[in-house]
């Protein structure tokens, strides 16, 4: 059944969903940069951009490399997306007297871009799925990752694919997810004393 608000709002938003059925569609490598483009026009602190993306697609060399850095429950599925992107971002920034100091907002920035990264691909027909589920260690050497740089995630994206595909485990977790309502998200004035 479709997803539903308390209030009105674009289908985007909730349409876009994390599915772990992905077909065997291929994404151009120059689709991909439309939506990491669309990605790097997200707000951050300062403008600072902390983010980087590291990226492969299905079938190339790096796609081998990025595949065993996923852990084994995403990997059983993401295995199919058509491209895999890791999201880090810079610990530290640079300071107006050139000097560096801890980024408070790193992971923030990060976070925001992501969802930009999510809704440019669902309006372009493509699906995401972000994966804390990673070998961060083994992404920091595979991926040589600077150890000034936080790893995040890891997305898939492809095309969905029917939920049949799947094994019937993962076919049972393929269905919308609810949210809380929102008059126990959103509060005016103050925190609620019982949250
Ligand atoms: C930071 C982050 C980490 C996530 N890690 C995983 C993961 O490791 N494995 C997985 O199957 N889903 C993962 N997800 C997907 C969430 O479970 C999913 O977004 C959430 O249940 C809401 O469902 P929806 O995206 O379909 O609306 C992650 C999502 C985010 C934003």
């Amino acid at each position: 059944m479709p997803r539903s608000s308390d209030h009105p709002i674009d289908r985007i938003f909730l349409d876009r969903q994390s599915p772990r059925s992905f077909t065997d569609d291929e994404i151009p490598e120059a689709e991909l940069l439309t939506l990491l483009e669309a990605a790097r026009w997200a707000p951050s602190s300062s403008n600072i951009q902390p983010w980087r993306f590291i990226w492969a697609r299905r079938g190339t060399e790096q796609w081998k490399q990025f595949l065993p850095l996923l852990l084994p429950g995403n990997r059983r599925w993401a295995d199919r997306a058509a491209a895999l992107v890791f999201i880090v971002s810079a610990t530290e920034r640079v300071k107006s007297d050139g000097t560096s100091a801890p980024s408070a907002t790193h992971a923030y920035d990060a976070g925001i871009t992501s969802g930009f990264l999510a809704l440019q691909a669902h309006m372009r027909g493509w699906s995401t799925h972000f994966m804390a589920g990673i070998d961060k260690d083994g992404a920091r050497s595979a991926l040589h990752v600077p150890d000034s740089f936080a790893i995040h995630t890891a997305v898939a994206i492809g095309r969905r694919g029917p939920a049949e595909a799947l094994s019937e485990e993962l076919r049972a977790r393929e269905v919308p997810s609810d949210r809380r309502p929102l008059d126990e998200t959103a509060f005016e004035g103050r925190f609620p004393a019982d949250p």
